[in-house]
């Protein structure tokens, strides 16, 4: 049996269309799925909606709809995205679904059994926005408005269910400190580690259904109560595998898949997933993930984003972005501009330096003219090198690029250095379009005596170009298989096992085709 990998992305609200920040770790989760898949590995990639709570509630009311008619039309818009950006998910979930609601119930009964959650008095403020309790202090350092919207909090005080999350605490605070990696980047698990010595409280884990509309999971040992939109919405990540098993759905899954290898998730629900999840499968005496890594936020045209601005880059942003260029070169770009975990700006202006000088100068000339040559000096046939390895020149100018990407490519990815991975694929890129400069194939062309020179030349021109492209597939699905369809290796073909990125994989004698424009220029 091949190695498991389980990566999430968060589930999103539906009370309004998708925007870039769902794009983002949607593409980041989606590269990370396709990068180990092609290694080989058995993948699982879980994406979805937070359909639940009172911000969804509030919204259908102002739309005049229904929660669950929200939700469904919304619903669309996330899988049409998904579709456009070329998202790999195998499966996704909707918190109303049935298979989802059952699930959460049993938790709530698991909890109840075993003590965990007793009933008291919830006092306190609220972030709507955010679906999120706020301690007083907070509320008072905040003006009482929301740190993340602006908008006002609102004072809850009403009978509740709670979960005694602060009996995990000591015990979350050693997880965290034994586990380097549950928690990336570091900065981020600092923070997450100061705020827990700080001391923290027991959650409230119910709403009164009937301030929802009805709408939410009701609590199985008392219905008037639905169940906290959180607790709902983080247990996905396992009702999904069908996890409490009830019956014989999802046979198989849960043991296969659980715990996952990365959630994927915006820095702003980080303590949610650092704290409320990993205390629930402590209480439930189940595995944590291995980490959860919390990425930056994007503005836009140096400014925080918004509608009123003009600024805000919707779906309808994102879809001329991918019309005017390219869905691929909008995946690049993501997680190219900034490191992930740090937070980023989004422009036109950076969108297109990065597309010419990276994609079309580089990677997409260095395809274009090696086949352009094979094309005019060998018949359009790789031809046969005098050795299938790099030595002399060959070595000099492209083993070192070479090497590292065979042997960083795992790290960076698992870091989710993405930035750094694709700077590594450039830098082959780029040494190998030095090496042409060089070498100058197109003035050996002039002497007969050289054929075997520019075969040799041409030959490791295309072993790069091939390899340059294995590597992005992850990053670039489309456009690197039709890249690869140019040498004549077909989508099937492509794998990144340590045979599959050993110099010299591809045939003599194979035929490529041109001319190619893989990413043309854009003024
Ligand atoms: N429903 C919850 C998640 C539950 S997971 C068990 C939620 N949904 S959300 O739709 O509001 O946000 C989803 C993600 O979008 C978050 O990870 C958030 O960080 C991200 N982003 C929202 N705006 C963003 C940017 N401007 N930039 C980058 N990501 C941003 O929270």
């Amino acid at each position: 049996m091949s190695e498991k990998f389980y990566v999430t992305t968060p589930i999103y609200y539906v009370n309004d269309e998708p925007h870039i920040g769902h794009a983002y770790t949607t593409i980041a989760a989606d590269v990370l799925a396709r990068y180990h898949r092609l290694r080989g590995r058995d993948v699982f990639f879980l994406t979805g909606t937070d359909e639940h709570g009172i911000k969804i509630v509030k919204a259908a009311r102002e739309k005049g709809t229904t929660p669950a008619e929200l939700a469904d039309s919304v619903v669309v818009r996330f899988k049409e995205l998904w579709k456009l950006l070329n998202i790999s998910n195998d499966d996704f979930i909707r918190t109303s679904q049935q298979r989802h609601e059952k699930r959460v119930q049993e938790i709530i009964r698991r909890l109840l059994q075993q003590d965990e959650i007793y009933r008291g008095k919830y006092e306190g403020w609220y972030d709507e926005g955010q679906e999120e309790f706020v301690t007083d202090f907070t509320a008072a350092q905040n003006n009482y408005k929301s740190a993340i919207s602006g908008k006002p909090l609102v004072r809850y005080s009403e009978e509740s269910w709670f979960f005694r999350l602060s009996k995990w605490i000591n015990r979350l605070i050693e997880y965290i400190e034994s586990h380097e990696r549950f928690i990336l980047p570091e900065s981020r698990r600092n923070e997450i580690l100061s705020k827990l010595r700080q001391g923290v409280g027991d959650l409230s884990i119910s709403r009164q259904i009937a301030k929802l509309d009805g709408w939410g999971v009701p609590m199985p040992n008392d219905p008037e109560h639905s169940v906290y939109v959180w607790i709902d919405a983080l247990s996905n990540y396992i009702t999904a595998l069908g996890i409490p098993e009830i019956g014989d759905e999802f046979d198989g899954k849960a043991s296969q898949y659980w715990p996952a290898d990365i959630h994927l998730i915006g820095k702003d629900i980080l303590w949610f997933h650092a704290v409320y999840w990993p205390a629930l499968l402590m209480a439930l005496e189940m595995p944590l993930p291995e980490t959860i890594f919390a990425h930056g936020w994007w503005t836009s045209e140096g400014k925080k984003m918004s509608k009123s601005l003009g600024n805000f880059i919707s779906f309808d942003t994102i879809e001329q972005i991918c019309t005017d260029y390219c869905p691929d070169a909008f995946r690049y770009f993501l997680l190219r501009e900034v490191p992930f975990g740090a937070d980023g700006d989004f422009s036109l202006n950076a969108f297109k330096m990065r597309y010419n000088n990276e994609l079309a100068n580089d990677i997409g000339n260095l395809l274009s003219r090696t086949v352009n040559m094979i094309g005019r000096y060998f018949d359009g046939k790789i031809p046969s090198p005098a050795q299938r390895e790099l030595i002399g020149i060959e070595a000099e100018f492209l083993s070192e690029p070479l090497r590292k990407l065979q042997s960083q490519a795992d790290d960076m990815i698992t870091d989710c250095k993405f930035s750094d991975y694709i700077t590594a694929v450039l830098d082959l890129t780029t040494a190998t379009n030095r090496y042409i400069d060089k070498t100058e194939p197109f003035k050996l062309a002039r002497q007969p005596d050289q054929q075997e020179r520019i075969a040799t030349i041409l030959y490791t021109c295309a072993e790069m170009v091939r390899l340059a492209l294995f590597y992005l597939t992850p990053f670039m699905p489309d456009k690197a298989a039709e890249g690869l369809a140019h040498l004549g290796i077909s989508q099937d073909q492509v794998e990144l096992t340590d045979e599959a990125v050993e110099f010299g994989q591809i045939r003599p004698g194979m035929g490529v085709s041109g001319p190619v424009s893989l990413f043309p220029r854009k003024i």
